[in-house]
């Protein structure tokens, strides 16, 4: 079982079921400021780890997203993110990351588990990969649901990685004048009061993200690559973990993978659980862990 509730000092990894592990940290009284949870997609596939090089390595299957169809992942996945939410804390958010196969079914599971009320909105992601499908429309976006769980979540609205660069016509357009020290800015009055906005701050993001390109999109992420398959960028998590949590909040990924959540939330000084079932997960997260410094206590998950 799970031992020494020391560790979340710093991070822990665990290795099993999550629909196991959960209800015991939830029995020692662990509890997350934000959950992002990156489940298998329903591919109806087993998806194998790549070497450097890309080429496939038949021999280390990573995990298996075969649930018999719909029905069967989403009996999968409700149960799971049930026992998560026993674990939210006051002001938690769950991050759910799916793609066009279930997300829409799993808004409706989800909305049955945290309540309708409890849905704070979504990120579409755009991971720039560009259109495959030649017969039919293609869908180049993946969606991330937001929840939380109490109604109330953490949000860092002024944090640098929640702006975005302003459209250059718009710069053009609004952005005229210039301070003592030549920083461009805008001014708006609205209700009788003067707000100054600086270009170089750029405007509040919104829920299309496509500034954090995936793993294999046009300019390859070599240097953070792992070989894990679906394997998501680091600057995605960077900025949900920015975004939703603080300095020593708990970050847990019940669902872990390569450890990306765990690697960013590390290096932004946050405290981290990660879970996986897998073996290979396991291993390439505590690797990715180790180069950066951080090592987990021993396997604790029975
Ligand atoms: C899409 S991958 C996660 C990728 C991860 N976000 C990353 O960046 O590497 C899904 C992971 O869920 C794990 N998984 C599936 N069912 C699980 C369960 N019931 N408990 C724990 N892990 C599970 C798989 O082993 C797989 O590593």
């Amino acid at each position: 079982m799970i031992h020494g509730r020391a560790a979340f000092d710093s991070g822990e990894l665990l290795h099993g079921d999550c629909l196991d592990v959960l209800p015991a940290l939830e029995a020692e009284g662990v509890r997350f400021d934000l959950a992002y949870v990156d489940p298998p997609f329903n591919t109806g596939k087993v998806h194998s780890a790549r070497v450097a090089g890309g080429a496939r390595d038949a021999g280390s299957p990573a995990y298996d997203d075969s649930w018999g169809g719909l029905d069967g992942f989403l009996s999968m996945l409700e149960p799971r993110l049930a026992a998560l939410k026993a674990l939210a804390a006051a002001e938690a958010s769950v991050w759910i990351h799916l793609d066009y196969r279930t997300v829409h079914d799993t808004k409706v599971l989800a909305d049955r588990v945290f309540g309708r009320a409890a849905f704070a909105g979504e990120v579409v992601w755009v991971p720039g990969n560009g259109a495959r499908r030649r017969i039919g429309p293609s869908v180049t976006h993946q969606t991330i649901l937001i929840y939380a769980p109490s109604g109330v979540m953490t949000w860092n609205a002024d944090d640098a990685a929640l702006r975005e660069p302003y459209a250059d016509t718009s710069l053009r357009m609004h952005f005229g004048n210039e301070d003592a020290d030549g920083r461009r800015y805008r001014e708006r009055t609205i209700g009788g009061k003067t707000y100054r906005y600086y270009a170089e701050s750029g405007r509040r993001l919104g829920s299309v993200w496509s500034d954090c390109p995936a793993m294999r999109a046009n300019t390859p992420l070599v240097k953070e690559t792992t070989g894990y398959p679906t394997q998501k960028p680091e600057k995605l998590l960077d900025r949900i973990v920015r975004a939703a949590s603080n300095p020593e909040g708990l970050v847990l990924d019940p669902m872990c993978g390569s450890g990306t959540t765990l690697a960013a939330a590390a290096k932004l000084g946050r405290r981290f659980l990660g879970i996986d079932q897998g073996e290979l997960a396991h291993g390439v997260a505590r690797e990715r862990l180790a180069r950066l410094g951080v090592t987990p206590p021993a396997q604790r998950a029975g």
